[in-house]
């Protein structure tokens, strides 16, 4: 017999310790963040909720040892399953778990032509993705901003030319940001429950910015 609260909360101590390091905008209070949203999702969804969680926990682990990769970069959940696969197969869990969570953790991000297939998969997908809108959103992405040295405020203009695809920097604002990516992502979720948050989300965060512009020009 699993003792799956004994696990869980095993699992959460060893991925609080792994985040100690990690900057801010992917401290150990996204995970919590998305593990709340995860859970709920798996409810809505009827995913197997010991899976999500533990997916949910363990899905950025690798992060604090990204920075160090050189010629490996931006792998970081490859980086996360190297580690998990070992600390869940220690807790005596069934293969089918420990393979439904690792794949979860691989296809949290659309890399390398990763997709998230399995329902368990889909819940974390969505659960990481929805701490990129909304009021965290905002917040999470002005973390990123401060820790690069970037503003509050950049005009459509002040980006005009760069590919979308470039990652420098340099280029970054919450506005380039939104344009050429949060925008989209609440119709690019896998799951029903998923949209429906979304949806929310990205009103509060669109009409944040469209506040802003106003703001910035003095006119509220
Ligand atoms: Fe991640
Ligand atoms: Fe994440």
């Amino acid at each position: 017999m699993i003792d799956t609260a004994a696990i869980l909360r095993a699992t959460r101590e060893f991925s609080m310790a792994r985040h100690a390091d990690t900057a801010p905008c992917h401290d150990f209070s996204h995970v919590e963040r998305v593990l709340a949203t995860a859970e709920r999702l798996a409810l809505e969804e009827g995913a197997d909720p010991f899976v999500v969680s533990l997916a949910a926990l363990l899905h950025d682990i690798g992060r604090g040892l990204e920075p160090r990769l050189g010629p490996l970069p931006d792998r970081h959940e490859e980086l996360s399953v190297e580690i998990a696969g070992p600390f869940l197969e220690a807790r005596g869990l069934p293969r089918s778990v420990i393979d439904a969570v690792l794949d979860a953790i691989l296809n949290h991000r659309h890399r390398r032509g990763r997709t998230p297939s399995s329902i368990e998969a889909k819940c974390l997908y969505d659960a990481d993705k929805l701490d990129s809108l909304g009021a965290v959103g905002v917040a999470r992405a002005y973390l990123w901003l401060g820790e690069h040295g970037r503003s509050v405020h950049y005009t459509a203009e002040s980006w005009a030319g760069v590919d979308p695809a470039n990652n420098a920097t340099e280029n970054d604002s919450i506005q380039r940001e939104w344009q050429i990516k949060l925008s989209g992502l609440k119709d690019a979720l896998y799951t029903e429950s998923g949209r429906a948050l979304a949806a929310g989300r990205h009103e509060r965060m669109r009409l944040f910015l469209a506040d802003m512009e106003l703001e910035v020009r003095g006119e509220a």
